[in-house]
């Protein structure tokens, strides 16, 4: 696991950003796998602008996302669909994009489609990470045991809470997620896990220590051989968080 510590969010979404830029010279029909939350939102408006500015192209590029609220309509203010229109779809050029169906009427069906679409596009070239406060990695929350398949997950209280932000008092908020498993996340060439925030410190400690924690679902990321963890001082405490 290869880390870089840069001083602040800019910086890291900047440099999260080169490297998609590098990965789409090297092979502009890469298959990009994608992630929502507020980590990622400096990257995506980076990418608009290296997007417009012609320094990158996603033509000939598809992605992937990790995950979708079940059920949600996609047309929900707060669905990771409309995320992603909203922050990048909607702003670059995309061959094709796909994320967990959370309308799908069978979610288990949706599922096996999904990793069936991942597999015909020749799996993921490069997967984009946050991790929760618990260490998650999509929505595959701390558990006994982690499925290789995308399925559906039941969010802990912890997840919930941390993303009750986003959701008004008036709207019920999603209890269950469909979430990519650990086999396409383990089958991506390589990953890029993005850690910003001093909120973010206890559990990247955690994952440096160099100990696989079964409770912490990104500690098993030391086990895939090309991940790059591109991270802020706050978040890897260095400011004494
Ligand atoms: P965040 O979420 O980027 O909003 O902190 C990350 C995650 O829960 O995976």
């Amino acid at each position: 696991m290869k880390k870089i510590i840069l001083n602040n969010y800019d910086e890291v979404s900047r440099a999260a950003a080169d490297v998609y830029v590098q990965q789409l010279r090297n092979k502009p029909d890469s298959v990009l796998g994608l992630a929502t939350g507020s980590t990622p939102l400096g990257l995506y408006a980076e990418l608009v602008r290296k997007y417009q500015s012609g320094e990158i192209d996603f033509s000939k590029a598809c992605s992937f996302n990790l995950d979708e609220y079940y059920p949600i309509r996609k047309s929900h203010p707060q669905s990771y669909d409309s995320f992603m229109h909203a922050n990048l779809f909607s702003k670059v050029n995309f061959a094709q994009s796909r994320l967990p169906n959370g309308e799908a009427e069978d979610p288990q069906a949706e599922c096996i489609k999904y990793d069936a679409e991942i597999e015909a596009a020749g799996g993921i070239d490069l997967q984009l990470l946050g991790i929760g406060l618990n260490g998650h990695i999509g929505f595959n929350e701390p558990s006994a045991s982690y499925p290789m398949s995308t399925n559906l997950v039941k969010l802990t209280e912890s997840t919930l809470k941390a993303n009750s932000r986003f959701f008004d008092a008036s709207d019920s908020q999603p209890t269950q997620a469909l979430t990519m498993g650990f086999g396409a996340i383990f089958h991506a060439k390589s990953i890029l896990l993005i850690i910003t925030g001093a909120n973010k410190a206890p559990v990247s400690r955690k994952l440096f220590d160099g100990v696989i924690h079964t409770d912490i679902p990104a500690s098993l990321l030391l086990l895939h051989p090309d991940v790059t963890v591109i991270m802020d001082r706050e978040a890897s405490g260095a400011n004494g968080a």
